[in-house]
């Protein structure tokens, strides 16, 4: 059995590094045109914290994930992701940061296998040391392909993959860029509820291996059991951020799931 000495020496451990703001999002506001996505949003999130991100459908999550990973540019605000500021940067720049995103409609290269979709963001993963030869590409690909149990179809082309495989290699791209932030966005929609597990227990596994992991899900179990804290956006707005179970007792947050 463990000793509790080295229980309370993880413990801290972890502590310490949550104590790290990894995301700072300042006072971000977008806008399409005269419609505000997002409104003066700032948070922060913490080097190894699990956090869940809910909100009613079109009330900006995607968005936010959008100018933290540089696909948007918000129009005024600031995002700061390992201490660097980080908002006029491209999204690939941010990639080999470490910071890593899913699709909320998966896109992989079609017309590529498995193995080759993972090429261009290892590549990008490949920070501060000398670019990697394709064995060795090979080599890293397959394992992580390995790790999410896509393994068997590694050579194969993205053609035929069901829904949970589509869902795993827009993981496993996340995850080549070898991620100290992985933002999942809708990565457990459309699945079967033991499928829902399946990307549960992903998720938590790359948690447990250090990883800052947000989800974005809609599906209120899974946040319930995954988030450490929750953080809840309507209509542009960061309404609400809290431990999961006061979040759904939060009076404004049954406001907008249930309404007035
Ligand atoms: N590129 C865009 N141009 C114009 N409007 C957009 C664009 N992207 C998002 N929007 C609008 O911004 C709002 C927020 O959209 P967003 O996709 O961020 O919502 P969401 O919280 O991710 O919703 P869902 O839960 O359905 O995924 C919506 O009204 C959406 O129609
Ligand atoms: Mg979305």
């Amino acid at each position: 059995m463990e000793a509790p000495a080295s229980r309370d020496a993880r413990r801290a451990t972890k502590e310490d590094r949550m104590s790290e703001t990894l995301l700072a999002v300042h006072n971000v506001t977008k806008r399409f045109g005269s419609f505000v996505a997002l409104s003066d949003i700032s948070l922060e999130i913490g080097a190894g914290e699990r956090i869940g991100i809910i909100g009613p459908n079109g009330s900006g999550k995607t968005t936010l994930i959008n100018c933290v990973s540089g696909r948007l540019r918000p129009e005024s605000g600031r995002v700061v992701f390992g201490g660097e500021d980080v908002t006029r940067m491209q999204p690939h720049r941010r990639a080999q940061r470490g910071l890593a995103r899913t699709f909320q409609i998966p896109q992989p290269f079609h017309g590529m296998t498995l193995v080759e979709n993972l090429y261009v963001p290892l590549e990008y993963g490949a920070r501060g040391t000398e670019r990697p030869d394709r064995a060795a590409l090979r080599e890293s690909a397959l394992r992580i392909l390995d790790s999410l149990g896509l393994g068997g179809k590694a050579d194969e082309g993205c053609g035929a993959l069901s829904q949970i495989e589509l869902r795993k290699l827009e993981l496993a791209r996340a995850l080549a860029v070898n991620p100290r932030l992985l933002v999942s966005d809708e990565a457990m929609a459309g699945l079967s509820a033991s499928e829902v597990d399946e990307v549960l227990d992903i998720l938590f596994a790359l948690a447990g291996r250090g990883i800052t992991v947000i989800m974005i899900e809609h599906i209120m179990h899974a946040i319930m059991r995954f988030s450490e804290r929750v953080l809840c956006i309507v209509s542009g707005k960061l309404i609400a951020a809290g431990p999961p179970d006061e979040i759904v007792r939060h009076p404004e947050v049954q406001r907008a799931y249930i309404g007035d």
